[in-house]
């Protein structure tokens, strides 16, 4: 293939590498208790064998053997004394997980099911190409969480609703695409553990309400069974209105019996063409979206119409809770959008049906680059939840600035909810382990498009690859994940593999120093969310205010404010209203404080705003320092792409610099302290 062609391959590209004694391995490869014709085993054995060949120039071809029925190999007489054993076990390994070991040349891997090989396949071929011994494994890996799934913010037209990749690859004029890349998107997600994908936007509209109809249909089933070859369930995203706008009904009404007639039948149709579909994933009564609070119902009540009639077919509900007043008045200081998500759905908690889960985006506002945990994760405490995080950079530089949101995902699933006394992060209750349910988990806007490299920036599909990886394996590092992605992307070069997993660790803080300070978040252009417009959004109806003055700056949520605080469990609500013990990096997200006043750093607020815009472009004009050392040693086109990227990102940063420090210096009045450039 050539160098381009590989390109697209990303972190599956399988460059040549160093054996690290692990070719010997497979020569021969035995299956006991499997059939080799399934389709997640036919994939998963392609998959070992395309690697082996690319990355290890082993040509020949396996050979394969089955067990006949008294459990032993038809040719063991025949067998080389190394090789490689898949087996099934009916015990000891929970679905989707696989055990791998190696003894005396034998390479065992374990697995109760198909996936299990999958991924333990996809494991074998990870430390092959990161020049790793497989002599002496012994891992047991279990997915930390049920659902590990992708969502698709794409429209029918072809536009991605915040994508910055180019277009869809699932949708083109209308019609539904099916080709190279549906198979190469189902074996890149499945490589890092993806069992679940919702195709379309939430914002169903015009021809993606139709994709439940026969229009569709045939489409929509091809890449079902494309998906479950590779062990990932399909999802479409409702629209709320289908009765409406479909059944030519004069409701939606979730209590109306007639509304529920026309789902049951609408359901055993999608059902019958769409077998293995999973369920769908709805966004209602939220920013112009239809919903149950139009008929004076619940949220619980639209959520269980639906899930009592895809539950015969096996199907879920994945209910958003991103739902808040998105016609505020800036002059209300009372009404707090950070409040919504919990004040709509905590009183129903206990009152939705066991197939339906409510997802919750990471924080209570939409996806900045500092915002507090969401306090309904772990504020629920008997209903399915899952996490919602956002692997696309909307508000985190739009693919163009470099933002490794790994750790801002880690950080949410280890803070401590304290909805019980122990096992109680966010990732203990979106795993199961708190409340012992199983459907659960864990999803992530998709940040992927038609764009050759899929991710727009090359570095950006460090946030696909990380997202996957962390959500099989939710105590892995950020920094474990980055290393990993870099050397199977690029190379395993030491230096080279350090340069650019440094430059992915430090990204997030950076960014975060050039935009907005202290948690406040916004200061966005309007609309596009790109770039900096501090007051952009102050006085519209969206609820996204800083409240600065020419006094101080911030939004009070505390016990004298909003009372956002006490939606958390002590002690965390006492901590965030506590200016002394709030964190600091979300000091302004929870009280409206002097520019006079004091940091821990020993610092003004003002002249942390001064301090860190500066070094937020510093430390851009470092990154391209570090990149620019790696000219020659990567692939060129990669170089230059990234290149040109970190170029916008530092005319980004500085149009930040300037119009945050600039702002605050007209609104307080106090100079910096150090007398650099302020306009
Ligand atoms: C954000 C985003 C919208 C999106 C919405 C959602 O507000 O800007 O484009 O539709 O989130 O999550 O539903």
């Amino acid at each position: 293939m050539d160098e381009d062609k590989r390109w697209t391959q990303l972190w599956l590209a399988y460059n040549p590498c160093q054996d690290a004694g692990n070719g010997g391995l497979f020569q021969h490869t035995t299956l006991c208790g499997f059939d080799r014709e399934h389709p997640v085993l036919r994939n998963a054995l392609a998959e070992l064998e395309r690697g082996l060949n690319k990355m290890l120039g082993i040509t020949h071809v396996i050979e394969w053997s089955t067990p006949s029925h008294d459990g032993k190999s038809a040719d063991q007489a025949l067998l080389p004394d190394t090789g490689f054993t898949v087996r099934r076990v009916s015990e000891g390994i929970r679905p989707e997980g696989y055990r791998l070991t190696e003894q005396d040349g034998i390479l065992t891997l374990e697995a109760a099911d198909e996936k299990g090989v999958l991924y333990g396949i996809f494991h074998i071929l990870r430390q092959i190409a990161l020049e790793q011994p497989l002599m002496q494994t012994n891992v047991l890996c279990e997915p930390d969480n049920p659902l590990r799934m992708l969502n698709h913010w794409d429209n029918m037209d072809g536009s991605i609703e915040r994508g910055y990749s180019g277009n869809s690859f699932f949708f083109e004029n209308g019609e539904v695409l099916v080709d190279e890349r549906t198979h190469d998107y189902a074996r890149l997600a499945a490589s890092v553990g993806i069992n679940g994908a919702v195709l379309n936007n939430v914002n169903v509209k015009d021809q993606a309400t139709w994709l439940i109809t026969d229009r569709y249909f045939d489409k929509v089933a091809q890449i079902a069974r494309i998906f479950e070859g590779y062990g990932i369930k399909l999802f479409l995203s409702l629209n709320y209105a289908s009765p409406l706008e479909l059944g030519n009904l004069n409701s939606a009404d979730p209590l109306n019996e007639d509304v529920i007639a026309w789902w049951r039948g609408k359901f055993s149709e999608v059902f019958a063409r769409i077998p293995n579909l999973g369920g769908f994933l709805v966004k209602a009564d939220s920013e112009g979206r239809p919903g149950p609070f139009t008929y004076g119902r619940t949220q619980a009540d639209g959520a269980n119409m639906l899930a009592d009639l895809v539950k015969p077919h096996g199907g879920i509900i994945i209910w958003r809770c991103f739902v808040y007043n998105c016609t505020q008045d800036w002059r209300d200081t009372k009404t707090d959008r950070a409040r919504a998500g919990y004040d709509n759905f905590i009183e129903m908690d206990g009152d939705y049906h066991d197939n339906v889960i409510l997802q919750i985006k990471n924080g209570p506002m939409d996806f900045q680059i500092r915002e507090p945990v969401s306090p309904l994760l772990g504020g629920l405490t008997r209903t399915n939840q899952m996490l919602e995080v956002q692997a696309a950079q909307e508000y985190t530089g739009q693919q163009i600035d470099l933002c490794y949101l790994i750790p801002l995902f880690k950080e949410v699933l280890d803070f401590k909810t304290y909805c019980r006394p122990d096992i109680d992060t966010v990732a203990d209750v979106v795993s199961g382990r708190t409340f012992g349910n199983s459907l659960c988990g864990m999803a992530a806007v998709s940040n992927t498009g038609n764009d050759e490299n899929w991710t727009g920036n090359d570095l950006a599909a460090a946030n696909f690859y990380g997202f996957g990886r962390l959500a099989f394996s939710t105590s892995l590092s950020a920094e474990e994940i980055a290393a990993e992605w870099a050397g199977m992307t690029y190379s395993n070069d030491r230096e080279v593999k350090d340069s650019i997993v440094k430059l992915l660790m430090g990204s997030r803080d950076t960014y975060e120093k050039y935009t907005s300070p202290l948690g406040i978040g916004w200061m966005v252009t309007p609309n596009t969310h790109y770039g900096p417009s501090v007051d952009g959004y102050e006085y519209s109806r969206w609820g996204t205010y800083h409240r600065a003055d020419h006094l101080g700056l911030g939004v009070d949520r505390t016990d004298s404010g909003t009372g956002y605080v006490r939606q958390y469990h002590e002690p965390n609500a006492s901590r965030y209203n506590s200016v002394e013990e709030c964190p600091e990096e979300l000091l302004l997200f929870f009280h409206h404080l002097p520019y006079t006043h004091m940091l821990k750093s020993g610092k003004t607020l003002i002249q942390h705003i001064y301090d860190s815009h500066f070094e937020g472009v510093e430390e851009v004009e470092e990154m391209i320092r570090v990149w620019e050392s790696l000219k020659g040693r990567i692939p060129d086109a990669s170089y230059e792409l990234v290149r040109e990227r970190f170029d916008r990102q530092l005319y980004n940063a500085k149009e930040w610099r300037d119009q945050v420090n600039s702002y605050f210096y007209r609104k307080s009045n106090i100079p910096d302290e150090k007398k650099r450039v302020v306009f």
